[in-house]
């Protein structure tokens, strides 16, 4: 029996191997994205915006803790493209994450195929292509991993789960608004704010022309929703508020909140947060969902707003009148900060495993590494306009660096990103953070600009323990949350202001940690943190995948890929290969 299984065995090895990893028993979920360009004309001037499969937004990623997810994208643009799964933290395998510093691009009319497990995880998540500013152009999408039948979630089902993708919008497509970055401009105001790829309502004649589309969601009255919000923006906090609604916070990036009404919530780029909202008006009228431009003159940026409809089934008519407002918060820094600070993590819930989830007690783990990271607002580096973190301006090496350690090449990066900030002028380096593996380490965020930021970190949660105004200092910690501070991946620093964060340094891989504001990053405000696990073992990283693209330094390694023949095999007959092997490896697998 076994003889008969020789050959067919050796060469399923390779498959053993990732079963290993991924358990078999996991169902797979597969995708295609076809990335291209399409005419839209969101804010009423007809532009390129970047599609998935024809859509702007992208389709919806839904799928359940533990799926082996396979996402085959392929790239109809005209340049390079990477796909970043924002939120996912991609355990054990930075060679899914789609950022520069761990993944070749895609060159353009190749597809890559990702393939990773949504392990331990929950929640509401997005996706968008990480290079070139592509994202201000579209190519995102939200990223649903819903909870296994077996694990409770800490409310009643909801009647229909609903995605709103927001953000600012110009009418210059990202080539443009990259040009104006390289040239050292600024970009301006955004042109707009789109809801789900849709201009706003006409709910001014005067702010809004005639013949723009707006976004519509349907509901029923007395039902409740799970309202997925998020930020996929450039640079704009949003303020989101549903006309006459309470928001029922429920859970963010991935971790279940103590349930709060808010009547309006500041949502800062990259962030994704799920509201439970129960239709219990009259629908006398329909309601204005809106998501408004924050901290900025308001006067000057009406046009800045982002208008839907929220039609309950039984409306009796047209929404009317003026917008529900902003908080009036000119003269009171506080507000916006406290609202963020009133953001708990419900430590009783279960998250993706039954143990609750504050099982693990953050509070009391020693701090093994502390890093202070300041931002500052744009300097010029060799007459060139760039950001800076802790005085370095990131500059993206052209042999990713997972790769580079993988073949062991020298002098691709440094590994001496500093603790403290430099002092001295501002240089543009590649500069990594020395990650202790199993290490616990707390990292300030300190945002010196004027503006504010938000930070995101690849491959982990990390626990928000404290934030305020003015210069952090050891005595800060004394005001630190150590019980409840919520878990999630992207957190807004304030100007002037900081964010203390703790993660604990359980996955290894190279991770990047990142401003979300897309023109800061493009600048270079960013790095990553390398963490690798001193003992030799293959158990607590993935092995590099068989179809790893290679460039730079390893570009002669690149085979080049068959364009002609890569189109012909379908996604249904794709499917159905890969599922016959992996049930034959299955059952081979388990006779060796
Ligand atoms: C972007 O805009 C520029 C200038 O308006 C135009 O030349 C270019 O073709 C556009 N690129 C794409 C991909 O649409
Ligand atoms: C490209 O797509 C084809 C199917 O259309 C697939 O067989 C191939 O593995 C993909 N290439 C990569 C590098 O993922
Ligand atoms: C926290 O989660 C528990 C367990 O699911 C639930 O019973 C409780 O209502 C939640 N508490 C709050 C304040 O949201
Ligand atoms: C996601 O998929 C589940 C089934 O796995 C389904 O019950 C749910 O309605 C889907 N959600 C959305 C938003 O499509
Ligand atoms: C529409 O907006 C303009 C400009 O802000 C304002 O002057 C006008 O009063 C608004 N119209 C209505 C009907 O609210
Ligand atoms: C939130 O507001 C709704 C009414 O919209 C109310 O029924 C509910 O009790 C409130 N929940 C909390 C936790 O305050
Ligand atoms: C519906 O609710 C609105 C706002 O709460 C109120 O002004 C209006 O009178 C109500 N209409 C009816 C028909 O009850
Ligand atoms: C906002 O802009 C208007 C128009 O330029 C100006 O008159 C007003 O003083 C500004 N408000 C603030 C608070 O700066
Ligand atoms: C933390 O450090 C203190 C003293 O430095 C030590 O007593 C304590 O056992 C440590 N706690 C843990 C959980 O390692
Ligand atoms: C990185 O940190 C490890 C300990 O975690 C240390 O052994 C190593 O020397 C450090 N590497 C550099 C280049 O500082
Ligand atoms: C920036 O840092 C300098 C020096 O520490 C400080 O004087 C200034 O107030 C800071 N500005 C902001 C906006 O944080
Ligand atoms: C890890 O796997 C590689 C290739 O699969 C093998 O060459 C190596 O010996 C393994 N290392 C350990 C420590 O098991």
């Amino acid at each position: 029996m076994m003889a008969s299984f020789g050959y067919l065995s050796l060469f399923l090895l390779p498959f053993c191997l990732f079963l290993t990893f991924s358990s078999a028993a996991d169902p797979f979920a597969f995708f295609d994205f076809e990335v291209s360009y399409i005419t839209a004309s969101p804010l009423g001037v007809p532009q390129q915006v970047i599609a998935i499969n024809g859509e702007f937004p992208g389709p919806t990623v839904n799928v359940t803790t533990n799926n082996n997810v396979v996402i085959n994208v392929r790239n109809k643009l005209d340049e390079s493209m990477l796909m970043h799964w924002s939120g996912v933290q991609q355990r054990r395998s930075s060679w899914q994450d789609g950022v520069p510093g761990t993944n070749c691009p895609i060159p353009p009319k190749w597809n890559w195929t990702y393939q990773f497990q949504v392990k331990d995880q929950i929640g509401s998540f997005f996706y968008f292509p990480s290079l070139h500013f592509q994202r201000a152009s579209g190519g995102f999408g939200g990223i649903i991993i819903n909870n296994r039948d077996v694990i409770p979630i800490p409310f009643s089902t909801p009647d229909g789960d609903i995605t709103i993708l927001m953000g600012d919008w110009y009418t210059r497509n990202h080539t443009a608004l990259r040009k104006s970055l390289d040239d050292g401009k600024d970009l301006g105001m955004p042109h707009g704010v789109l809801i789900n790829g849709k201009g706003p309502y006409r709910y001014n004649d005067t702010l809004v022309p005639d013949g723009i589309d707006h976004e519509t969601i349907e509901v029923h009255p007395g039902k409740t929703y799970r309202i997925r919000v998020h930020n996929v923006g450039i640079s704009t906090s949003l303020n989101f508020r549903i006309q006459n609604h309470n928001l029922l916070l429920a859970e963010t990036e991935g971790s279940y909140t103590v349930q709060q009404n808010y009547t309006s919530l500041d949502i800062h780029v990259g962030q994704s947060y799920s509201f439970l909202v129960t239709m219990d008006q009259n629908a006398s009228t329909d309601y204005y969902i809106v998501a408004s431009a924050r901290f900025v003159n308001e006067s000057l940026w009406k046009r800045v707003t982002g208008v839907a409809i929220l039609h309950y089934s039984n409306s009796k008519g047209k929404a009317a009148g003026p917008l529900p407002e902003a908080p009036k918060d000119e003269f009171d820094k506080t507000f916006s900060m406290n609202q963020a600070r009133s953001i708990r993590w419900n430590v009783s819930a279960s998250g993706a495993r039954p143990n609750p989830q504050g099982s693990f007690r953050y509070g009391s783990i020693n701090v093994t590494d502390v890093y202070v990271l300041k931002n500052k607002p744009p300097v010029s580096i060799n007459g060139k306009m760039r950001t800076t973190l802790s005085g370095i301006s990131f500059v993206n090496p052209s042999t990713p660096i997972r790769l580079a350690d993988q073949f062991k090449l020298k002098g691709v990066y440094k590994l001496d990103f500093p603790t403290r900030p430099l002092t001295g002028p501002p240089k543009a380096e590649t500069s990594v953070i020395n990650g202790t593996y199993r290490g616990f380490m707390e990292v300030i965020l300190q945002n010196n600009d004027t503006k504010m930021q938000s930070y995101h970190m690849n491959g982990y949660a990390f626990f928000v323990v404290g934030m305020d105004y003015g210069e952090w200092s050891e005595n800060s910690r004394g005001t630190y949350n150590k019980w409840d501070g919520i878990a999630r991946s992207t957190i807004q620093v304030y100007p002037g202001a900081w964010t203390a964060i703790l993660v604990s340094l359980d996955n290894v891989g190279i991770w990047n940690i990142r401003t979300e504001n897309l023109d800061s990053w493009y600048l270079g405000q960013e790095t990553y943190v390398r963490v690798v696990n001193p003992e030799a073992t293959n158990k607590t990283e993935l092995p590099m995948p068989d179809n790893a693209l290679f460039c730079g330094q390893l570009g002669k390694l690149q085979k080049p890929q068959d364009i002609s023949s890569a189109t012909s095999i379908t996604g249904d007959r794709l499917k159905m290969l890969f599922t016959l092997l992996m049930i034959i490896s299955t059952v081979i697998c388990a006779l060796q």
